[in-house]
Parts: C-alpha cells; sequence; structure tokens
C-alpha cells in the first residue's frame, strides 16, 4: 500500500508537465494575479484580458520584462527561465 503511494507521487514528480505547471503558476500568483487574476480577466488598473489576449511569445516576453503603461518591468525580479515559464502559462489561460 505504502509502496503504491510512493509510486504514485514519484510518477508525478517525475512528469515533466506538472513539474513545469506547479512554478509557473506559483510565479503568476505571486507577480501576475493581483493585477490579472487567477484566470487572467480580473483586469484591475487596466489590467489587458490575458484570456482574449493575441500577442505573440517575443510580444509576451518584451511586456513582461518591460513593462508597459501601469504594469511595471519584471526584468530584473525574474530570470529568463521563469519568463518563459510564465508565457507558457499565460497562453494556457486563453479561451480564443
Ligand atoms: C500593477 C498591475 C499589473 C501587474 C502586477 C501585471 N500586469 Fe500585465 N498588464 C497590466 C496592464 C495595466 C496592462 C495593459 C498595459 C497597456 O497596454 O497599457 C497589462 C498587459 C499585459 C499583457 C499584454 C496583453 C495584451 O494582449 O496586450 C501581458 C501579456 C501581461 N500584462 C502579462 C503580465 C504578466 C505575465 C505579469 C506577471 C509577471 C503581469 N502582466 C503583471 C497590469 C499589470
Amino acid at each position: 500500500m505504502t509502496k503504491w503511494i510512493f509510486l504514485m507521487l514519484a510518477g508525478n514528480f517525475l512528469n515533466p508537465a506538472t513539474q513545469n505547471e506547479a512554478p509557473a503558476k506559483v510565479l503568476y500568483s505571486k507577480h501576475c494575479s493581483g493585477c490579472h487574476g487567477d484566470n487572467g480577466d480580473r483586469g484591475k488598473f487596466g489590467a489587458r484580458n490575458l484570456k482574449a489576449s493575441l500577442l505573440t511569445d517575443s510580444s509576451i516576453v518584451k511586456q513582461i520584462s518591460k513593462g508597459k503603461g501601469i504594469m511595471p518591468s519584471f526584468g530584473k525580479r525574474l530570470k529568463p527561465e521563469e519568463v518563459q515559464l510564465l508565457v507558457k502559462y499565460i497562453k494556457s489561460l486563453r479561451t480564443l
């Protein structure tokens, strides 16, 4: 029985999909959801609806690193790998 639980946990831990998803979600909740909301459509301070965003990957990277208008720049606070995780994560919120 304990052996099965261990195998299930290990399987989950080793699955690359879950490995990427968790930190991206944590990063998003920490840095972005205050304005964009958990689902991307909160719109606080005029934050764009990420569910309906059509930006390309490179424009998203630019937006996150440099900021725009009220949105602060995260270039100094996030590592390039973290920005990439966020690009992937916010695209997964799209409902287009
Ligand atoms: C202080 C509030 C605030 C925070 C925090 C914030 N944003 Fe934004 N975001 C905005 C605002 C406001 C805009 C619209 C900027 C404009 O076009 O003037 C925006 C726009 C965007 C866009 C452009 C969408 C489009 O289609 O034009 C993306 C992508 C984005 N934010 C991602 C993020 C990510 C990822 C994070 C976390 C790393 C984040 N934002 C954190 C306020 C915020």
